[in-house]
C-alpha cells in the first residue's frame, strides 16, 4: 500500500489518503505513515470508520499507551486507555455548566501538549471524531520546529539547555480552576523537560512548552515565565498555525513532541461534541529526566 499526502499548510500538516485505519496496517504502511508524521507532525485523515477497539488498536500500532487522566469521570467509553474529549457524561447526556470534569477540560482550550506534565509525557495522539458540533469546535495546531527555526540565534543560544517544570495544575490554574484534592495533586507531581529538544524521527530541533509549563528552573519565577509566555506568542503567529475543522470520520494524528494544540470553544450547553483520544508514551522524555 502506498499512501498519498498532501501538504495543507506552508510548514506542516499532511493530509493523508489512500489508508482505511481500522485494517490491520502492513509494516510498509506503518512505515510510511512514521516518515510522513516525522515530516509533516500533523495527519489529517477523513472518512475513517473506527470503534473504540480500533481505535486502541492504532494507537498500539504507534507505540504504549498513555493512559488519560479521565479526571473524575464515570467511564463512557469501553477501554480506560482512550481519552473520553467530549462533553458527554456516562449516559451520553450533555454536563452541565458547573460541572467539574467540564470546568477541568477547558483547559484543553489553552495551547498544550498532551501529558507533558508527566515525566514520560506523550509522544503521538490519535483524535477520531463520532459527533462534532455545527459551529466550532476546531482543534488548532502550532508547529514548534518552524517556531524554534525562526528563533534569533540569539534566542536560540539563550534558551539552550533550560529546563522547564510543567504541571497540569499550573494549566488548570491559569483559569482559575484550582478545585483540586491534595490527593489529586500528590498523583500528578511536576514534571521537567528541556525547553529545546531534537525530535528523535525528524532530528529536527524544536521548543517543548505549552500551558503546563510553569517556569524555568533556577530562574527567578517572573522571568521565567516571561521567556515562556513570549515563546508561546511566538510560536502561535498565524504562520505556524494551522486549523482542523472536523468533519464525522476524521482522525487526526499529531506528534506532542513537536506541536502545540488547542481545543476551540462551541456552544457545549446546546450541542455535543464527542471525540475520542489514544496517546502513545514517549519513553525519550523520561530518560531526558535532569537531576
Ligand atoms: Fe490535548
Amino acid at each position: 500500500m502506498t499512501i498519498q499526502v498532501r501538504q495543507l499548510h506552508p510548514v506542516f500538516v499532511g493530509e493523508v489518503s489512500g489508508v482505511d485505519l481500522a485494517a490491520t496496517l502492513p509494516p510498509e504502511t506503518v512505515a510510511e505513515l512514521t516518515e510522513a508524521i516525522n515530516r509533516h507532525a500533523v495527519l489529517v485523515f477523513h472518512g475513517q470508520t473506527l470503534d473504540d477497539d480500533h481505535l486502541l488498536a492504532l494507537g498500539r500500532v504507534f507505540g504504549n499507551i498513555e493512559p488519560p487522566r479521565n479526571h473524575r469521570v464515570v467511564r463512557r467509553l469501553k477501554h480506560a486507555e482512550l481519552a473520553d474529549i467530549s462533553n458527554l457524561d456516562a449516559k451520553n447526556q450533555l454536563r452541565a455548566r458547573d460541572d467539574h470534569r467540564r470546568l477541568d477540560a477547558l483547559a484543553n482550550q489553552l495551547w498544550h501538549s498532551d501529558a507533558s506534565f508527566r515525566q514520560e509525557s506523550g509522544a503521538l495522539s490519535m483524535l477520531f471524531a463520532h459527533v462534532v458540533p455545527p459551529v466550532g469546535g476546531e482543534t488548532e495546531f502550532a508547529d514548534l520546529r518552524a517556531a524554534y527555526d525562526a528563533l534569533t540565534p540569539a534566542m536560540q543560544a539563550k534558551i539552550e539547555g533550560l529546563v522547564v517544570e510543567h504541571s497540569i495544575f499550573h494549566s488548570r490554574g491559569q483559569l482559575g480552576h484550582t478545585d483540586y484534592t491534595e490527593a489529586e495533586r500528590a498523583a500528578l507531581p511536576p514534571a521537567q523537560h528541556r525547553l529545546v529538544r531534537t525530535h528523535p524521527g525528524s532530528k529536527r530541533k524544536t521548543l517543548y512548552m505549552g500551558s503546563h509549563a510553569s517556569h524555568i528552573i533556577g530562574w527567578p519565577m517572573p522571568d521565567g515565565r516571561l521567556l515562556l509566555r513570549d515563546l508561546m506568542e511566538h510560536a502561535t503567529q498565524r504562520e505556524f498555525v494551522h486549523r482542523h475543522s472536523w468533519r464525522v470520520g476524521d482522525l487526526v494524528i499529531w506528534d506532542n513532541r513537536c506541536t502545540l494544540h488547542r481545543g476551540r470553544s462551541y456552544d457545549d450547553a446546546a450541542h455535543a461534541r464527542d471525540l475520542r483520544r489514544v496517546t502513545t508514551r514517549d519513553p525519550e522524555s523520561a530518560l531526558e529526566r535532569v537531576a
